[in-house]
């Protein structure tokens, strides 16, 4: 196959002299798992074909662009967060030529496409971890991953006591080509997941190579995996204390945004303005605040981070409020897009997280009220979409889907369910293959069933069972990305104007808009300020006064 230089898209405009827009300022950007996006070929695992095939639904959402999650070789240790081959699909997802075929039919449907990237650790499939072991304790690339000895007498101990952000020690144990013990390496997720040494040239060198090819196959973007992951402090030195690592916690950690990564990402930017048509990257960052994701955003640097700060936040009025003031105001000095999510593979659905008391957090296992979480997730979705920047939408939240709660153990396959109690252990209830229709083995997901078993009912929540409804939340999603897209005082811009509301409500406005959230759960009356445009459940606006329904939000034009 040759590489086809795909033809960029195109799109930027120069709203004013000196001001340039970019296309990821106001995108909005949908994730695709490909595991249980749409699986083409029967198998029971989604695949690129599949997602291919879907394209049309996509652009017919309305979204801007599409995020895959990895779909490399490898052994799938994390559901291809463990590459073996950056530059080869592994083929249960396909082959480069169904990946080629993807990026070209999704840049003629107008979609951008944002390919995953994981540069923190490869697999210990990849054949620089194969060779290093195999040749033994004085093997050069070895170098190239952190190896230690081990501490006590007979180096029986890890080299030091960091945890894996899975559960577990940070550091598993070589057995020397000889059948000894020998050095440990270290892993921050599953020990089949060894982090790179990002000291080391050849790493830095073969990144800039992979993403190259990438961008050579036309992809218009990178998501950055554990960005903030990649340079560990001097020496590795000890954390003390005890306790689990969380990805999102306060404490600074010699092996999380440490300031060198920046001079990684600086190094890509020159790469990706290089290039033709506005490619961009993402940041996977977890810091402890928004001002230090903001570090990741500078102009020279990458050109969105997620906002987990935002994802975190319980449904509370004045809780969102604060996060959105704080997030705007982060990225204000570096002139970068804020950014806003929900949900993603990695957390529990919003409408579940939604479903119980406010808690915050991301995780959850009970199923709470399922009519309460949806309510809430649809009015969540709306203020999300009526703020300024770029959001990120998971697949099947555009169909209210809940989280998977009761998946039977035997079913699971989340590392970090196995390993401890990492806090990312129930990871698998959002990962569920989605409902295309409403019957068939995999409700439309494929014809050979579905890699995680789907719940009964799954068919009543299908795009078919909800495509012309106009109460389902499909059609919710439809409505609001068409209206974000043509009313002029949504998408990008950098500051809202709040307005005086009654406790729990969050009014805000925007040119030409005004957007009405009731976080609480009961009916508020309120002012109309204007025509309604959209509302998240049923809101009259025929009078000088109207009722905001509980856990309701409404758009206006002004
Ligand atoms: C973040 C990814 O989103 C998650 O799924 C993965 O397990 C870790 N990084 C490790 O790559």
């Amino acid at each position: 196959m040759t590489q086809h230089l795909a033809a960029p898209l195109t799109g930027t405009s120069d709203d004013a002299p000196g001001h340039r827009h970019g296309w990821w300022q106001d995108a909005v950007i949908y994730q695709v798992y490909p595991r249980s996006f749409a699986d083409g070929n029967g198998d029971g695992m989604g695949d690129l074909d599949g997602v291919r095939r879907r394209l049309p639904y996509l652009r017919e959402l309305g979204v801007d662009a599409v995020w895959l999650s990895p779909f490399y070789a490898s052994p799938q240790a994390d559901a291809g967060y463990d590459v073996a081959d950056y530059r080869a699909i592994d083929p249960m997802f396909g082959t480069l030529l169904d990946a080629d075929a993807l990026i070209r039919d999704a840049h003629e449907l107008q979609l951008r496409v944002i390919v995953d990237l994981v540069p923190n650790h490869s697999s210990v499939e990849h054949d620089w971890f194969r060779r290093a072991l195999r040749e033994g304790p004085g093997s050069a690339l070895r170098q190239r991953y952190h190896f230690r000895p081990g501490k006590g007498a007979a180096g029986e101990l890890p080299p030091n006591d960091w945890e894996s952000i899975f559960g577990g020690p940070a550091w598993t144990r070589t057995v020397n080509p000889d059948g000894t013990p020998g050095d440990w390496y270290l892993h921050l997720f599953a020990p089949e997941q060894p982090d790179f040494n990002w000291e080391h040239p050849a790493v830095a060198d073969e990144f800039r190579s992979i993403l190259r090819f990438w961008l050579d196959m036309g992809v218009d973007g990178f998501r950055v995996d554990v960005a903030h992951g990649l340079v560990k402090a001097e020496g590795l030195p000890d954390i003390g204390g005890s306790g689990q690592l969380r990805l999102l916690g306060n404490d600074v950690m010699p092996f999380f945004d440490q300031d060198g990564v920046h001079e990684i990402y600086r190094q890509w930017r020159t790469i990706l303005d290089e290039y033709p048509g506005d490619r961009i990257a993402v940041a996977e960052a977890w810091t402890p605040t928004v001002e230090r994701t903001a570090n990741y955003v500078r102009p020279d640097e990458l050109h969105q981070a997620f906002n987990f700060q935002y994802l975190s936040t319980s449904w509370d009025g004045p809780a969102l409020r604060e996060v959105i003031d704080v997030s705007l105001a982060a990225m204000r000095p570096v002139g970068a897009p804020a950014t806003w999510v929900l949900s993603n593979h990695d957390v529990t659905r919003h409408a579940t997280r939604f479903a119980g008391p406010p808690g915050g957090g991301t995780q959850t296992r009970e199923p709470g009220d399922r009519t309460l979480g949806l309510r809430r997730a649809r009015a969540a979705t709306l203020l999300m979409l009526a703020l300024p920047g770029s959001a990120y939408v998971y697949q099947g939240e555009e169909l209210g889907l809940p989280d998977v709660t009761d998946l039977p153990d035997e079913a699971r396959q989340d590392p970090s369910y196995f390993r401890a109690d990492g806090q990312d252990g129930f990871r698998d209830g959002c990962r569920v293959p989605i409902p295309w229709t409403r019957e068939g083995s995999s409700y439309g997901f494929g014809s050979g069933g579905s890699w995680l078993p789907q719940p009964d009912g799954w068919g009543e929540l299908s795009v078919e069972a909800q495509t012309g409804d106009p109460d389902s939340t499909l059609e919710m999603y439809r409505s609001a990305l068409a209206v974000r897209k043509e009313h002029p005082g949504l998408g990008g811009g950098a500051a809202v104007e709040w307005r005086e509301a009654p406790e729990g409500v969050l009014a805000f406005g925007r040119p030409g808009f005004l957007c009405t959230v009731n976080t609480t759960d009961a009916a508020v009356r309120i002012a109309v300020p204007g025509t309604l445009l959209l509302a998240s459940g049923p809101v009259a606006a025929d009078g000088p006064e109207t009722e905001l329904p509980a856990n309701t939000t409404a758009w206006w034009t002004v």
